[in-house]
């Protein structure tokens, strides 16, 4: 494809071609405006079936249909979405062990089991400004929530402020550092002046005495917080290095420095399922529900697909081109006219197991209590994480995510029965909240590999996964291409559905154009 068409198919709105230039390299900055993805051209009266309306099957029919393509959707389940999902009162999920929960969550109370924050850069952001979906700020990052790890010597068994932990770290860092430099005992290329600037910057960055001593700091927090008349506020004493290295806190600094993890992020206000909604009312006329795909045949003029329809009958759906979003997963299981390097690719692709739990309490006491508005705690135990909720603040009632946990710890939990899963995060985040068992209302949980139609969180590649079989994945079998996130750099994000999306249906155009 020359580079003017790959521009011209791709769109002409300003954002568009701004984004065609820059993915091409034509213009040398970062790709971060706003998009909106267009394709020009003629559809030729071709027919897709999409397998699969989550946010990738959506969101290609939504596209393709800009320009006339005769899209249909086959979905398993009920409803639209995948795992952009939002379990509010009277959602029910039974999972593949039979384990059925119906969630008894208060109106207007919510968790998302799914994706649950949205970085600035991602599309998925730019397709809320198309739809229209109201966003409100996810708080990622608070230092007032809590670490807590056990069996990591002194400061083990007790909530600790991550603003504690961190504001003694990099004290103690840049003390090292400071001296270490101030006694010329690191060989740096700098001059007299240079180690006088970076010294002031270590200074300022640690909060250290003139001397070069980290003592503590009221960055820190307050033990009495600063008041008014004659309270000047007492802070705390600083932990003690060793006692600090020993806790393994520092090893949860860095989630927060990865491009996708970086403040601000953003919730679609409601919930998550608030994008699928409006996908739904695009393209939810194309969507054939419950719908469960069992044979995917290569024909002479296109694709078949044979499913069965909510009767249970078996029922067959044709067309020119397939766009396949089924996780690889669920799809390694459906039989299907694949090549062999392709069915090897699919095949390979190792989906991470995950789960969440929303957990519903009489009265918001990390809001009350603890002074905990929104963010995460974070802790070695098997629930691994807590989500404090980024709406309602202030209001009577609350649901937080008692655990977000991956592999081996998602398995185990997610081996429990729910009520076993609702015990352990109640022992394990009660440890942190003693406040959990006096105030504890309803739970509602998700073991991902355990859910039909996923089985796993999404994709997961090491490098010579990457190298050896993702390019294949990402070339059309015949008439058949597969999107979704295993089909990007994004894995785990509805943006790398998005990005997928696009680069598929452009694909697909562009030889329906040729053709
Ligand atoms: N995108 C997922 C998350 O942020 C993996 O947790």
């Amino acid at each position: 494809m020359k580079r003017r068409d790959f521009i011209y198919l791709v769109g002409a709105s300003a954002g568009s071609v701004y984004a065609a230039m820059t993915a091409l390299d034509l213009l040398k900055q970062p790709a971060t405006a706003r998009s909106k993805f267009e394709i020009f051209g003629n559809s030729k009266g071709k027919k897709i079936v999409i397998l699969g309306a989550g946010i990738a099957g959506m969101a290609a029919a939504y596209e393709l249909g800009k320009v006339g393509y005769d899209c249909t959707i086959l979905e398993a389940r009920e409803r639209a979405g995948g795992r952009c999902w939002t379990v509010r009162q009277g959602t029910v999920e039974t999972e593949i062990s039979g384990e059925r929960q119906v969630a008894n969550f208060n109106a207007g109370l919510y968790f998302n089991p799914g994706p649950a924050r949205i970085p600035q850069h991602h599309i998925t952001l730019d397709y809320c400004q198309e739809l229209g979906v109201p966003i409100e700020v996810f708080t990622n990052v608070n230092e007032a929530a809590y670490y807590y790890n056990e069996g990591v010597g002194p400061l083990s068994n007790r909530p600790v402020r991550i603003r504690e932990a961190k504001t003694d770290m990099r004290g103690y860092m840049t003390e090292l550092l400071a001296k270490a430099i101030d006694q010329d005992a690191l060989d740096l290329p700098l001059t007299t002046e240079d180690i006088e600037k970076m010294l002031e910057f270590l200074r300022r960055e640690g909060n250290l005495s003139p001397d070069l001593f980290y003592k503590g700091s009221s960055r820190r927090g307050y033990r009495i917080l600063p008041g008014a008349g004659l309270q000047p506020g007492e802070p705390y004493k600083p932990f003690d290095l060793k006692a600090l290295i020993q806790s393994g806190f520092g090893n949860y600094f860095f989630f927060e420095y990865s491009i996708n993890q970086q403040m601000l992020m953003f919730q679609p206000v409601g919930g998550m399922d608030r994008i699928a909604k409006a996908f739904e009312n695009r393209v939810g006329n194309l969507i054939t529900y419950q719908a469960e795909v069992k044979e995917i045949r290569k024909t002479p003029r296109g694709v078949r697909v044979m499913y069965t329809d909510k009767t249970g009958k078996r029922q067959q759906m044709t067309g020119d081109f397939c766009i396949c979003t089924i996780p690889l997963s669920v799809l390694k299981n459906i039989p299907a006219d694949f090549s062999p390097d392709m069915k090897a690719a699919i095949n390979s692709v190792v989906y991470l197991s995950t789960g969440k739990i929303g957990l519903q309490f009489k009265r918001r006491f990390w809001e009350e209590d603890d002074g905990i508005m929104g963010g995460i705690s974070r802790t070695n135990q098997n629930i691994t994480q807590i989500f404090y909720p980024s709406y309602g603040y202030l209001s009577s009632q609350g649901i937080l995510v008692g655990y977000y946990n991956f592999g081996e710890a998602a398995v185990e939990m997610g081996n429990l029965s729910a009520a076993e899963r609702q015990a352990r995060a109640l022992t394990e985040g009660g440890k942190i909240h003693p406040q959990y068992p006096q105030e504890f209302e309803t739970g509602f949980s998700v073991a991902w590999h355990k859910i039909k139609y996923n089985l796993g969180g999404w994709a997961t590649y090491t490098g010579d996964l990457r190298q050896q079989f993702y390019p294949r994945l990402n070339q059309p079998d015949g008439p058949i291409y597969l999107a979704g996130e295993h089909l990007s750099y994004y894995t785990g994000w509805m943006a790398g559905a998005l990005e997928s999306t696009r680069t598929t249906v452009a694909a697909l155009h562009q030889r329906v154009q040729n053709g």
